[in-house]
């Protein structure tokens, strides 16, 4: 049996899958699990006292929680499958337990065995200076105690076989190549077996974004943001686009109030596959252009009405439209062939909308149509026709509900939070989240705000003081524990 290749996990050497040779075993394809049987072990090892959860739990999310863990017999199945996938796969990692399934992987908690031996400048909290790992797994001290170094955990991400190459090397490079941009989950290593790939990554700590919206105050909301704006403030400087932004794709620990942005599974270099969109020209390019597009098209009749023509010769537009439904920037559903990072920016507008109205998801709808008519209700049928217009779209709607000129977004926060009635107003603090709100939900990506620009907002300097309040205690935890021998 081939060995497994050593992780890449120094800086500055060049990106690369470490490929094994194929194992006997078959790579798994991707299978819904859905077995409600479950078994009360986690991974099979057996957890004597010295087990690393016991000794360190680490929180109150129940994510977080290992002790308890109680695994379906299939994803215990799984977990084992995996293992046996890749040669030498036992001596480095301890599969923990499943953590998340998306749309195209498996994410895996692990405790990182091998973590002395290497390099380890992705470690997040070995830079926190209040704790300082000894270079040994154990030591002696004079009293009888052996002082043991908390174990160091990372996320196994085992990306579907049935995901493209091209789609897998691209989330692994762009990965690569943004390691040391803050508040980015960095790449550790990533390991090939036949089809199977696995990215390994820091495992971060974090709470579902359900379990905690409701509750945060405007200067939560701000240090949140805060977070999520540094990550895409260097996502975006290096021209990378990361196309789905939302809220299982920043991995928040309200706790500590830090963030990492993960998830480049859907990201792109900002020009890649691009054709020139007319919301790129200046006023009088675009107007000539239009009229030109007008021409061209039998949509608007002798008579000034509107439809679509009943053979339509008209190539299809096509244009990168990955994303998560809900979260779409309008350009998107317009299907601009020239998108920019600015898309990133309106779905960060998504969460904020979420939060302040308390709403989740806010945007439900089935697919593209009905998302514009989403956006549309809200901002009015004027303005969305000017959006469309932008990217040479016409966008024409007959809905009784889509007024002309929409809702102001104050009104929809007070509305969707019961406050309209009783006549009650939006504090200071709210004001100011919904004027930042403003500029992030543009329809305009050109007006709307850059990820840099709201750093520098008003509302996201709200946060900038605070939001190094509450990391004591998390950080009294990463403390050595003593055990008794
Ligand atoms: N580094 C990490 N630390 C802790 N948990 C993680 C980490 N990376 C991913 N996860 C968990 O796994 C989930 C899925 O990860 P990721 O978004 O990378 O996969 P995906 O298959 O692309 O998901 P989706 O299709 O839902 O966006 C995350 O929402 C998170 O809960
Ligand atoms: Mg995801
Ligand atoms: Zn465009």
């Amino acid at each position: 049996m081939a060995t497994v290749a050593p992780a890449c996990r120094r800086r500055n050497e060049s990106f690369r899958i470490h490929e094994d040779a194929p194992s006997t075993e078959d790579t798994e394809m991707n299978e819904n699990l859905q077995d409600e049987e479950d078994r009360e072990d986690d991974d099979g090892e057996e957890d004597d006292e010295n087990t690393a959860e016991e000794q360190y739990p680490e929180s109150e999310y129940s994510e977080s929680s290992d002790e308890d863990v109680v695994l379906d017999s299939n994803i215990s199945h799984d977990m084992e499958r995996l293992q046996d996938s890749f040669p030498g796969f036992r001596s480095k990692y301890r599969l923990i337990k499943r953590i998340g399934e998306g749309t195209f992987s498996t994410v895996y908690k692990a405790e990182d065995l091998q973590y002395d031996r290497y390099d380890n400048s992705w470690d997040m909290e070995k830079e926190n200076e209040k704790w300082t790992p000894p270079p040994l797994k154990s030591l002696s001290s004079q009293d009888g105690h052996q002082r043991r170094r908390k174990p160091k955990y990372v996320a196994i991400k085992k990306i579907y076989v049935t995901s493209s190459p091209t789609r897998i090397l691209n989330e692994l490079e762009l990965l690569h190549d943004l390691r040391d941009c803050a508040n980015v989950c960095p790449l550790i290593t990533a390991f090939r077996a036949t089809d199977q790939v696995v990215a390994v990554l820091p495992y971060f700590r974090h709470a579902d974004f359900r379990e905690y919206f409701r509750k945060m105050t405007v200067l939560d909301m701000s240090i949140y943001l805060r977070s999520l704006f540094t990550a895409l403030a260097s996502v975006h400087r290096v021209g990378i686009l990361h196309r789905d932004i939302k809220p299982t794709n920043f991995l928040y620990d309200p706790e500590t109030r830090r963030g990492v942005l993960v998830d480049f599974g859907l990201a792109e270099r900002e020009g890649s596959d691009c054709k020139p969109c007319m919301c790129h020209d200046d006023h009088a390019a675009r107007k000539a252009r239009l009229r030109a597009a007008a021409e061209r098209t039998t949509m608007v009749t002798a008579n000034g009405a509107i439809g679509y023509p009943k053979q339509d010769t008209r190539p299809s537009r096509r244009a990168n439209r990955a994303g998560t439904r809900g979260f779409r920037a309008p350009e998107v559903l317009f299907k601009c062939t020239e998108q920019t990072t600015k898309i990133d920016i309106w779905s960060v507008g998504v969460i904020l909308l979420t939060i302040l109205s308390r709403r989740f998801p806010f945007f439900n709808s089935a697919d593209d149509v009905e998302a514009m008519i989403e956006i549309a209700t809200i901002f009015g049928r004027e303005k969305m026709k000017q959006a469309g217009r932008l990217h040479g779209c016409v966008f024409e709607t007959s809905i009784p509900t889509i007024g002309s000129h929409g809702f102001k977004l104050d009104k929809i926060i007070l509305w969707s939070t019961c406050r309209s009635d009783a006549g009650e107003k939006l504090s200071d603090d709210e004001e100011q989240a919904i004027k930042f709100l403003e500029r992030c939900l543009e329809l305009d990506p050109a007006k709307r705000i850059s990820a840099e620009q709201a750093l520098d907002h008003e509302f996201l300097r709200m946060g900038m003081d605070s939001s190094m309040e509450g990391t004591g205690d998390a950080a009294e935890d990463d403390e050595m524990d003593m055990l008794r021998v």
